[in-house]
């Protein structure tokens, strides 16, 4: 496997190593909002955030590059990436994006597909060698487009994980964020003409108008629907549960000034929930750490890893 060095160098190289910048979602706009869980969400899990008092969060929407300059009108995915503030001052995340189907298996594919998708002509390749990746990705490349506005898209945690109440019952979950304002692209000529950053713009807009919301679904697994690889797919007949609403209700300022790193983490979870053996969410933190160490350095040699 990849070790998580050669994965951040590995996605440099595909998109430059740019200062303070994130190796992947370089650009984002940071909001503020609450989190109000459904009395379903509590019955699940005993999880603090889920019991139906309402929660402050910090929310980062990101264009998928790591090029902090990337035209919002490019093909990308979208991230919706939400910290919950825990009553105790600890946190709980949740990082999602707009691909619906998660078309690799493990962090080796991810690479590969991530030079793919740069280098088109390797897609085909890519494809020959992973035909199980070609359903998935024929349903995520309508989603690459330009959406009317960050508030337009649903955004895909994937990875699932263990929800426990406080009977101490297990069920495996998987979140999807729902759009209130409903799902909506823009042509690529018409986001043209809005402009490289029109999506922070339509924002700023949309939330002066009034709070913009997402409502977390949640799909239930059954015993024997796996819940380790990110690309299964649970029947479409397992139930599915409203667990909550995010309210998300102004831009705020950047909170990455002055040496400070936010870092949203998809295995920063609270009692009450678990993440599962997925190779991908397993993976993830170690590299987001070489990403962070990276962008911490550059805002203030001082800063080492200890730290
Ligand atoms: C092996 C697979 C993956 C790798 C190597 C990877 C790598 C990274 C890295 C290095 C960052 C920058 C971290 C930082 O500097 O704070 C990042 C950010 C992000 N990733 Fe991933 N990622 C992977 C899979 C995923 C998946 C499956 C999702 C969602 C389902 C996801 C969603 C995000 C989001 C939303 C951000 C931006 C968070 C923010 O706004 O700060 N990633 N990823």
């Amino acid at each position: 496997v990849i070790t998580p060095l050669e994965m951040v160098d590995a996605i440099n190289a595909v998109f430059g190593r740019h200062a303070r910048a994130r190796a992947l979602h370089a650009k984002g706009v940071w909001c503020k909002g609450t989190f109000v869980a459904t009395p379903e969400a509590a019955a699940l899990t005993r999880a603090v955030h889920m019991q139906g008092t309402p929660v402050d969060v910090t929310v980062r929407f990101s264009n998928g590059s790591g090029d902090p300059n990337s035209a919002d009108y490019a093909d990308d995915v979208r991230g919706l990436a939400v910290t919950f503030h825990l009553p105790d001052g600890s946190r709980a995340d949740i990082l999602g994006q707009t691909a619906r189907r998660a078309p690799v298996r493990n962090p080796d594919e991810f690479i590969e597909l991530v030079r793919a998708a740069d280098a088109r002509w390797r897609l085909p390749l890519y494809l020959a060698k992973h035909p199980h990746a070609i359903p998935a990705l024929g349903q995520n490349l309508p989603l690459l487009g330009p959406p009317a506005s960050y508030a337009t898209r649903a955004y895909y945690p994937l990875h699932a994980f263990r929800w426990l109440n406080a009977d101490g019952a297990g069920r495996f979950v998987r979140y999807t964020w729902l759009p209130e304002a409903g799902e909506a692209g823009i042509s690529r000529g018409e986001a043209r003409r809005l402009g490289r950053h029109y999506l922070r713009e339509e924002l700023a807009e949309r939330l002066g108008r009034g709070p913009v919301r997402f409502t977390l679904q949640l799909q239930l697994a059954d015993e024997g629907d796996d819940v380790n690889d990110p690309t299964s797919v649970w029947p479409a007949e397992r139930p599915t549960v409203v667990g909550g609403t995010l309210e998300v209700t102004a831009l705020t300022d950047d909170p990455e000034v002055d040496g400070q790193v936010l870092v949203f983490d998809p295995v920063r979870v609270t009692d009450g929930i678990e993440p599962s053996d997925d190779p991908i969410l397993r993976y993830r933190p170690e590299a987001y750490s070489v990403s962070v160490e990276r962008r911490a350095a550059a805002e203030s040699p001082a800063v080492t890893a200890r730290e």
